[in-house]
């Protein structure tokens, strides 16, 4: 329930936090933004609040910095937190490692001090189902229970870990502190509006940015990393869940941490998968952005990329059952609102370089 009181939400200025901010206003919750905009543009934070019709009070501070976060949670009353700011390409958490864990985790433990201080009491993390690594090197693990051991493969999946642990921890002791963590599968499309969406920078990682800048004309042809696994069309399995399902389901975590108390002197802690609970395939998704958009995307098989798994698809009962929470839209609409949003926006939110 909506109080009168804030939402911090760090990272708000990226591409989850974003459509997450869109959703609170639109339910009544007043967000704070902070961001560091190292991935980001201050933009996305406006067109938010434009399509809103609110101003969104927006701070560009780096989590690190105690006396920039000191100061925001002395102007606002606070009382959840939903913690997206963070280092997220698997690849470069590889060659920057240092890098990683001292923004994921030296921000986390600045962040967590910070509304120690201040007893903010609900915390909201966006962890991945990176933390599981590879799921099939067990038996009836796919789908992915929350129970499946974890086992990060990289530094960034390192990074998600140690946050988990280091909040179960803080939780553990103390009796005001209420944590959610959300292991979010494969985040896919933009809003409908096609104002808000991914931007990334560079050279996209991820599969859907890649093929709609090769729709739009930015890139050649799409290279398919291995069609040499154990699949029905030998592509690998994802759960790809649209932004805006994933954004409403923070607003879920938010309403069970408030439902919630602590007990026997410690806090609460809880983990969720948020997934649709489907797979799909590298093709079916190429299929599926094709025959939404009508645009047809040339591709090449190449060799399997370094660190991919076969199959990452959520078990979404628990979010069902507890946070009374499920996917509502469908692979369809995430590729017709990505290609909205990348034909009015094709270079983002910023111009076209030189
Ligand atoms: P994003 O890069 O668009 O958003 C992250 C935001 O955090 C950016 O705006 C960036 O400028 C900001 N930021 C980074 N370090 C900061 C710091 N030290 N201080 C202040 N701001 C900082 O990424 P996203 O896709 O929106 O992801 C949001 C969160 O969800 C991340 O924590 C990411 O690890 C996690 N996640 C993302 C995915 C995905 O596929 N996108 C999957 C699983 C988990
Ligand atoms: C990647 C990250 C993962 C992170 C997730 C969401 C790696 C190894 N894993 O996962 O930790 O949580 O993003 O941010 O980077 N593909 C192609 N061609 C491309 C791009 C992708 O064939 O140009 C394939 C990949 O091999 C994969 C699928 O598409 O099978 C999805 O790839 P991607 O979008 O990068 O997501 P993940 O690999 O699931």
């Amino acid at each position: 329930m909506p109080s009168d009181k804030y939402v911090l939400v760090t990272g708000g200025a990226g591409y989850i936090g974003s459509h997450t901010v869109l959703e609170l206003v639109k339910a009544g919750y007043k967000p704070v933004v902070v961001d560091n905009l190292c991935n980001s543009s201050e933009e996305a934070v406006r067109r938010v609040g434009e399509l809103t019709d609110s101003k969104i009070p927006f701070f560009k501070t780096d989590l690190r910095d105690k006396e920039g976060l000191d100061a925001v949670f002395k102007e606002y009353s606070i009382e959840s937190v939903l913690h997206f700011a963070g280092l997220k390409a698997v690849g470069e958490s590889t060659k920057i490692p240092l890098e990683y864990y001292d923004s994921n985790v030296s921000g986390t433990i600045v962040l967590l001090k910070t509304m120690q201080k201040y007893n903010t009491p609900n915390f909201v993390f966006s962890s991945s189902a990176t933390v599981y690594g590879d799921a099939t090197r067990f038996e009836n693990m796919i789908p992915i229970p929350e129970e499946c051991p974890t086992g990060p493969t990289s530094p960034y999946g390192h990074t998600k870990l140690i946050i988990e642990e280091i909040l179960g921890d803080a939780a553990a002791a103390d009796s005001n502190l209420k944590v959610a963590i959300l292991r979010y599968f494969n985040p896919i499309g933009a809003h409908p509006s096609g104002r808000i969406g991914e931007d990334p920078q560079g050279i996209p990682n991820n599969l859907l940015p890649f093929v709609a800048q090769v729709a739009v004309g930015r890139r050649q042809k799409l290279q398919i990393f291995g069609n040499d696994y154990e699949s029905k069309d030998g592509t690998p399995i994802r759960d790809y869940i649209h932004v805006v399902d994933l954004a409403k389901g923070h607003l879920a975590a938010m309403a069970k941490l408030d439902s919630v108390t602590g007990q026997d002197g410690q806090g609460y802690f809880r983990e969720w998968n948020l997934g649709t609970g489907n797979g799909s395939t590298v093709f079916e998704i190429v299929h599926a952005f094709e025959k939404a958009t009508g645009v047809k995307i040339p591709l090449e098989v190449v060799g399997r990329r370094k660190g991919d798994v076969v199959n990452l698809t959520a078990k979404a009962d628990r979010a069902h059952n507890e946070l009374h929470w499920q996917t509502q839209l469908t692979i369809e609409d995430a590729c017709r609102d990505l290609w909205k949003w990348t034909t009015e926006n094709p270079w983002g939110y910023g111009g076209k370089p030189e």
